[in-house]
């Protein structure tokens, strides 16, 4: 999946509209110094009521900026039509119908299977091609699908995530649809169809809690295909949690590692440290628990922002005291090539599949998005629309190149292993409206209506309110996984 486009530095200098690009720089950087007590808070608190490690990542200090062009984001605004929304439940319908061939309904599937698009490929549900660049689209606002489960009827969101049970009144972040530019992403997601796929397998989300946010819209996507009694969610079995699916011999796992590598954040309850110390090079401790599982995703990011420097355990350094500062960028690449060396010498590409989730991004300033009045990203209610021209959201594009880097070359090393690299950053960009805000909690409490009335303090715009956003992240790895024949796994780069 792509990178975003950027734009000449010398067209806007000729345009004369340089000075007010830097002024942008300068203001989003002010900003984010002005946060920056804050948001270590964020980093330190903890919640004692949760089993899950209920601190809120933090971010800080981000020092580079690019310029991100988005395309022509054409989003209609609540009355709009869904555009393409018929033709995508139709072809659903196509693959629904084929999946479970019923007497009356086959001849209407067998007449619609000639104005299919491309052919299912042998041992696949799905036909997302995998040359689409899913990354590409626009957000289109759809109540008729969305949201794509109901968030009091998910069992297993924790008080986190749950914006409307938190005393959210708004719901339509809930109900955009991601329409690629290219081709379509299936408009729901099939339970059992992706249960009976990880039937005896296990899927694992690795990383910081983004990718737990991820994990648990994973397991409310599923539960409709799980019978009462017949599962159930260990909280912190080590490093993870899990949702067990016994009729399916199968689990959907999330294994903290904030960093990937071995720190002292690692403790999965215990993480709030003033200073983050990692081992670049070591990754065994953790990656062992990574062994023979069939789906992994991985992402780290947001545990780096804290910090312009990253602190390292000098090579000598027998404790976390004995470290060395080096750039942020640098460490983050010596992670990555501990990682993709672990992936290439450990994964078998024959079995298991192997993602990396892209940079989940923050809205903490809203004259970014051209909302001077605006606290934070308290208040927003619909995505960002109607917007030429860059978002200066403070996302580390240098961070997420190197990961689309890693993850590329990853196929090129000896074993071939692929790495699918899942772009959600510049779609995610626009979904102000989506985190978790004011209606999440803070040391395991939900915020007293004094702090909800306080978002320039209290708001958390790192994580996403459940249902939303990430359901959309898991529907492209859904995508991914059943457009792939079961057997064949791995995706030939
Ligand atoms: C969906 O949205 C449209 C436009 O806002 C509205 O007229 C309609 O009542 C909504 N339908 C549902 C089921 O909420
Ligand atoms: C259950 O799944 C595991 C892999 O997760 C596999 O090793 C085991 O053989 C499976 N058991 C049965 C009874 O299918
Ligand atoms: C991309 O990855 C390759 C292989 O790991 C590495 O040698 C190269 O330095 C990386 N480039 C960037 C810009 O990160």
């Amino acid at each position: 999946m792509g990178l975003p486009g950027r734009r000449n530095p010398a067209s806007l200098r000729r345009s004369g509209r340089l000075p007010v690009y830097v002024a942008g720089v300068f203001f989003v950087a002010s900003i984010l110094l002005m946060f920056r007590d804050e948001i270590l808070y964020l980093t330190t608190a903890r919640s004692p009521s949760l089993p899950t490690a209920g601190s809120s990542d933090g971010a800080g200090l981000i020092q580079r900026r690019e310029e991100l062009s988005v395309n022509k984001p054409v989003l209609r605004g609540h009355g709009g039509k869904p555009e393409k929304h018929h033709s995508v439940t139709e072809r659903h319908r196509k693959v629904s119908a084929k999946r479970r061939p019923k007497k009356k309904k086959a001849t209407k599937a067998a007449a619609r299977k000639k104005v299919m698009a491309a052919p299912v490929a042998a041992g696949a549900e799905l036909n997302v091609p995998e040359t689409c660049d899913l990354s590409k689209g626009k957000w289109v606002f759809d109540n008729a699908t969305y949201p794509l489960y109901r968030e009091e009827a998910c069992e297993f969101l924790t008080a986190q995530v749950t914006c409307m049970r938190n005393g959210r009144r708004d719901d339509g972040y809930q109900k955009w649809q991601w329409q690629p530019r290219d081709c379509d992403l299936p408009p729901a997601f099939d339970a059992r169809l992706f249960m009976e796929r990880l039937r005896g397998k296990r899927l694992m989300f690795v990383g910081d809690s983004l990718n737990r946010n991820q994990w648990e819209s994973m397991v409310c996507l599923v539960q409709p295909a799980l019978s009462p009694g017949k599962n159930y969610v260990t909280w912190w079995e080590g490093q993870r949690v899990v949702l067990h699916a016994w009729e399916y011999n199968a689990t959907v796992e999330f294994y903290w590692a904030p960093f990937l590598v071995e720190s002292n954040s690692d403790d999965p309850k215990m993480h709030s440290v003033r200073d983050r110390v990692i081992k670049p090079e070591a990754i065994a401790a953790h990656a062992g628990d990574w062994l023979g599982v069939d789906y992994l995703v991985f992402n780290t990011y947001i545990w780096w922002m804290n910090t312009l420097n990253m602190k390292v355990v000098r090579p000598t350094g027998k404790t976390w005291e004995e470290y060395d500062e080096v750039g942020r960028i640098e460490a983050y690449r010596r992670v990555l090539d501990t990682w993709a060396t672990w992936v290439n010498d450990n994964v078998d590409p024959a079995r298991t599949s192997v993602f990396f989730m892209s940079v989940s991004p923050l809205h903490i300033s809203p004259e970014a998005w051209g909302n001077p009045g605006g606290v934070r990203c308290a208040k927003e209610t619909a995505p960002v629309q109607n917007w030429h021209g860059p978002l200066w959201l403070g996302t580390d594009w240098d961070m997420f190149r190197a990961a689309a880097n890693a993850s590329r070359a990853v196929g090129r090393r000896r074993r071939r292993v692929p790495v699918t690299f899942v772009d959600v950053t510049a779609m995610s960009e626009l979904r102000k409206d989506a985190h978790t805000s004011v209606h999440t909690i803070r040391q395991g409490r939900v915020l007293t209506p004094e702090q909800q009335a306080d978002p320039a303090t209290y708001a958390d715009c790192i994580h996403w309110c459940l249902p939303g956003v990430p359901d959309v992240w898991n529907l492209m790895l859904y995508a991914r996984i059943l457009s792939r024949p079961a057997a064949a796994t791995g995706r030939v780069v």
